[in-house]
């Protein structure tokens, strides 16, 4: 049964390991097969700057035949003159099929299910979530080693307002992965998520440097030190902290694939884009794939109770 017929999808929690692997075996099937969009309005409504996650949403509804409206600035929206999120949101609700909501703040995609009935997607909320980037992120890594059962990841960077790693690391609760967490002690992961992860039985472990943990993952997933959410010093203290070089690599099993959810700034050497460990590109190309799968389940009602 399919489980994201008209449903919003807010937080990674809100999905079972059931749900997850349902829209992933999609994936390829709905790629075979795919349905036409060409009846249904997609809002693609961002308050904060994207690439990829907007692009690759309008490339697939696009690529669906879909019609898409929507801003790439909320200062193009009436937000800019005082209304709020709410009203904002129960009016495009009104005009669109779906709403994919991209939000500085916290907590904005599920305000946003309070004004309408249209399916909302949290194409990111401030320093909350990311639930579509994480199923992307799965699909790659499934598709790079085989299987999600049982693998080591590592996250590092700026793991406290990184909503990428927020929403990855509970789903790997679920596929019986081993955690790993290099950062500045300044950029731990919000309590909120660890006491989670304590609460699921997850291994994990706080390390100080990339070096410790290299040779034990199967995935070292680098990410960008959020310099929009920090005070300027404490940015500044931190920025190069974490940087993988190349040389860095060869304490790395064979196998290792490095991630990273992009944009890139300062956490990896150009160099290592042509070693094989290299697969933050891959991952990116997945997202038009995966986000091409999620609005077909989402809107097509015939695929309402597969
Ligand atoms: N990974 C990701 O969310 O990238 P954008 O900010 O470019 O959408």
């Amino acid at each position: 049964m399919n489980p994201f017929y008209k449903r919003s999808l807010i937080s990674i929690a809100d999905l079972s390991k059931e749900d997850i692997l349902f829209l992933l075996d999609s994936v390829d099937r709905l790629e075979k097969e795919p349905f036409s969009l060409s009846d249904k309005i997609i809002a693609s409504c961002f308050f904060e700057p994207s690439t990829r996650t907007r692009l690759s949403f309008e490339s697939a509804a696009l690529r669906l035949e879909g019609k898409v409206i929507g801003f790439a600035d909320g200062k193009s929206s009436s937000l800019s003159k005082g209304e709020s999120l709410y009203d904002t949101m129960k009016v495009i609700g009104a005009l669109a099929d779906v709403i994919i909501l991209r939000h500085p703040k916290d907590g904005a995609a599920r305000i946003a299910t309070l004004a309408t009935k249209t399916p909302i997607i949290n194409a990111g909320d401030g320093g909350n979530q990311h639930p579509t980037q994480t199923l992307q992120d799965l699909y790659t890594m499934r598709h790079c080693q085989g299987r999600l059962e049982g693998l080591s990841v590592a996250f590092v960077g700026d793991l406290k307002y990184g909503r990428t790693v927020h929403s990855l690391a509970l789903a790997c609760a679920l596929f019986d992965m081993r955690l790993y967490f290099v950062c500045p002690e300044a950029l731990f992961l919000p309590e909120e998520i660890s006491r989670n992860l304590r609460k699921l039985g997850v291994r994990f472990a706080f390390y100080p440097s990339i070096e410790e943990i290299l040779g034990k993952v199967d995935i070292l997933y680098m990410t960008r030190i959020q310099k929009e959410r920090l005070p300027e010093l404490l940015y500044e203290e931190v920025k190069d902290k974490f940087l993988l070089k190349a040389s860095m690599l060869r304490h790395a099993k064979t196998t290792m694939k490095i991630f990273h959810p992009l944009p890139r700034v300062h956490e990896i050497e150009p160099a290592i884009d042509e070693t094989p460990f290299a697969h933050y590109f891959e991952q990116a190309g997945q997202g038009l794939r995966m986000r091409k799968t999620l609005l077909q389940l989402i809107l097509t009602p015939s695929l309402a109770h597969v």
